[in-house]
């Protein structure tokens, strides 16, 4: 697989990642509402985050998931994966391992819920990325992509909007669409989704 330029700048600039000029920046507080928005379902067994970064995520999530959850983080940039792992070192049922999007190390269908938060728009490999993902879920796995569209986002919904309607829930569709809403008043120039796709 190509090198790529934002695994190499992430882990170059990891020592700086968890400091307050990027924690209260606009990035760090939606990563937080992200993450802590998410509601775990008592039948989760497999979590999954890509492109986990320093682990602040999976690392809150472990403090409420029950002992019968294994929180499992994916990254690519190897200093970002050492802080996940200084963090959560000796915290039982967590752990983290090397991958992307585009090769996740993961088995087939062995994932109940998979999350990622301001990761996916670094894939150089979209159709890769989404078949991996497919490949690693299982058939009633849900997920949450937060990412960034360029301009408006418009390409992105309108490809996505067709799909979304035929097989999620009117409802599910509503409650996604309300939770954007509330971020969407600290938007830039460049929009950004929240992708759910819950169970039927
Ligand atoms: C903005 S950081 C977000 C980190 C973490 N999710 C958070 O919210 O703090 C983006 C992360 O995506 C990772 N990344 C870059 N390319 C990736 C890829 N192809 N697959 C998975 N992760 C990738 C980077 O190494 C970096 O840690």
């Amino acid at each position: 697989m190509k090198p790529s330029i934002a695994v190499s700048s992430y882990s170059a600039v990891a020592h700086k990642y968890d400091g307050a000029a990027n924690e209260n920046s606009f990035w760090g507080e939606l990563a937080r509402r992200s993450y802590e928005s998410i509601a775990l379902e008592s039948s989760y067994r497999v979590i999954v985050d890509i492109g986990c970064g320093t682990g602040l995520a999976l690392h809150h999530l472990r403090s409420r998931a029950p002992d019968t959850m294994t929180l499992i983080g994916i990254e690519p940039a190897e200093q970002m994966r050492l802080l996940a792992e200084q963090r959560s070192a000796g915290v039982a049922g967590i752990e983290f391992r090397e991958g992307r999007f585009e090769e996740l190390p993961l088995a087939e269908a062995s994932v109940d819920y998979l999350y990622s938060i301001w990761a996916l728009h670094w894939t150089t490999e979209p159709d890769r990325a989404a078949a991996e993902i497919k490949r690693v879920l299982k058939d009633d796995g849900e997920m949450d992509l937060w990412f960034t569209g360029l301009n408006t986002g418009g390409e992105f919904s309108r490809k996505t909007g067709e799909v979304l309607r035929r097989y999620v829930g009117l409802e599910a569709r509503l409650r996604a669409a309300s939770v954007g809403n509330a971020f969407r008043s600290f938007s830039s120039s460049n929009a950004w989704f929240r992708f759910s796709i819950p169970s039927a």
